[in-house]
């Protein structure tokens, strides 16, 4: 299957509220938010976040699209207030459907974060957070070269498990740091 990965524009707050509970639905412990609460906002915020999305100097959201416009995939960037220096990848979903497979489509997805936030901000590092139950999502991670930062924090959602902390390896040359 033929998909187009790019980066949303201003108005696609509702294919991107569409997107985002889907992926709530499907995967309710991937994500630090519930889908109840995700449902409950009002369109206003939407129509930020697809703003904010699509225009912003150091925040985007990258979408795979099939050829008929279906959004099928999604993976958000953007820096961690709270640690200096530091990016992270967020809200990472591709359909059910569309996982796996030579299209690679999860890979490409995020290569768009990843080339993104390298070429337009000043971050030193970017990581993730991890399920500790998501075999899955922790497999694809170190497939595409994060390695574990010895990082380990309770999970919003759940404070008796754990979010592991992933950092891209070669993200930025060690000298450029
Ligand atoms: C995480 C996600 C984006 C990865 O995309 P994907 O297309 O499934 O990734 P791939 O199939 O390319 O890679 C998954 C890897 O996990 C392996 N895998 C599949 N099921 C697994 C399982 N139950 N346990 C362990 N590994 C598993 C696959 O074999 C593959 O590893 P390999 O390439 O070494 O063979 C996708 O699965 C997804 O959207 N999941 C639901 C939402 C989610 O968990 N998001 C991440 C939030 S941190």
């Amino acid at each position: 299957m033929t998909y187009v990965v790019r980066r949303t524009a201003p108005g696609e707050w509702r294919e991107l509220r569409a997107l985002r509970l889907e992926a709530l639905r499907d995967s309710p412990t991937a994500f630090g938010v519930t889908y109840a609460d995700a449902a409950a906002l009002p369109d206003e915020d939407w129509r930020q976040q697809a703003e904010l999305n699509a225009t912003s100097a150091t925040s985007a959201m990258f979408v795979a699209a099939t050829v008929d416009g279906h959004w099928v995939g999604m993976t958000g960037c953007a820096p961690l207030p709270d640690v200096p220096g530091t990016s992270c990848l967020h809200g990472v979903y591709v359909a059910p459907a569309h996982r796996g497979g030579q299209a690679g489509l999860a890979a490409r997805l995020m290569d768009a974060g990843i080339r993104w936030t390298r070429d337009n901000t000043d971050a030193a590092w970017l990581t993730l957070g991890v399920h500790e139950d998501n075999q899955r999502a922790l497999a694809f991670y170190r497939r595409i070269g994060f390695t574990a930062t010895g990082k380990i924090v309770p999970y919003r959602l759940d404070p008796a498990k754990k979010l592991h902390i992933l950092g891209l390896e070669n993200f930025r040359p060690a000298a450029a740091r």
